[in-house]
């Protein structure tokens, strides 16, 4: 098929957290797009339900689960619940978290444990359980793509728990894929530059202003950029991709 679009990632059941919104919501697009079957979820189940109706719009194979995935019984549930509607698991896409604008000195015990519950613990949970279900479903194609972050591989004053998480994120990623690969489970990260989306909204506008020009087109990213290379990551034809973190950022970091 010359000059046409081959869609890697055609019946595959895919689970995305933080779907409600943002990168996971456009993710979910993309997927549905070239063929996947989701179960979307997220704490936040009304949004949830609007993004279920764009999916189907689109004609689009999907469920949606509530979950906190601060709470690991929650994403176990999650994976049973995918495998009981689709009866197979080939891809689990740990996306949902948090944003934080704290100055280090002022950083409290609550929300640095709460960052590490959503944007860490949940990541190591979600690798953990759903790499244990592809291997006892035999799968032998499985991905799972984590959400680091352009923060994960800098410090910043001003969110040092958020950068230390996705941080984390970026190891995990190795060393799931060092754990995983032998079972045929590839692990992989995506990092984004700042992205459009609603965990910016908290960010003064001269931030984001400012932020733009660190970016080499000049403006912030769109969430959609970041979809299509997840849904890249999710097909077989990024097979060579395996135990890194993509950055996705526009060249933030190459000039930092
Ligand atoms: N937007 C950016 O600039 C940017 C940059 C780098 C990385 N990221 C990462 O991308 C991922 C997606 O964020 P986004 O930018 O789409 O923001 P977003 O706020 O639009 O989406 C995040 C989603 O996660 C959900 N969520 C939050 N806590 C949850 C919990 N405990 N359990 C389940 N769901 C929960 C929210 O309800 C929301 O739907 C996050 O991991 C974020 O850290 C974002």
């Amino acid at each position: 098929m010359i000059g046409g679009f081959i869609f890697m990632v055609k019946d595959k059941v895919i689970i995305i957290t933080g779907a409600a919104s943002g990168i996971g919501k456009e993710t979910a697009l993309k997927l549905t797009e070239g063929g996947a079957k989701l179960v979307l979820s997220d704490i936040n189940e009304d949004a949830l339900k609007t993004v279920l109706k764009d999916v189907e719009k689109l004609g689009g194979d999907a469920v949606i689960k509530k979950t906190d995935v601060a709470k690991k019984e929650e994403i176990q549930e999650l994976i049973d619940f995918a495998v009981e509607k689709f009866n197979t698991l080939h891809g689990m896409f740990n996306n949902a978290g948090i944003g934080a604008m704290t100055p280090f000195l002022e950083l409290g015990e609550e929300e640095y444990n709460q960052m590490v519950q959503i944007n860490q613990n949940s990541v190591f949970y979600g690798m953990q359980y759903a790499g244990k279900k592809m291997i006892e479903l035999g799968i032998k194609n499985g991905v799972i793509v984590n959400t680091a972050s352009i923060y994960g591989f800098v410090g910043a004053a001003g969110s040092s728990h958020y950068n230390m998480a996705k941080a984390a994120v970026v190891s995990l990623t190795k060393s799931g894929a060092q754990a995983l690969t032998p079972q045929g489970i590839r692990v992989v990260g995506v990092a984004p530059g700042f992205t459009k989306t609603a965990i910016l909204e908290a960010a003064p506008d001269e931030m984001l202003e400012a932020l733009k020009d660190a970016h080499m087109r000049g403006h912030l990213l769109e969430a959609d950029e970041i979809a299509y290379v997840v849904r890249f990551l999710f097909s077989d034809e990024s097979r060579a991709i395996n135990g890194s973190t993509v950055l996705c950022d526009d060249g933030f970091l190459a000039f930092k």
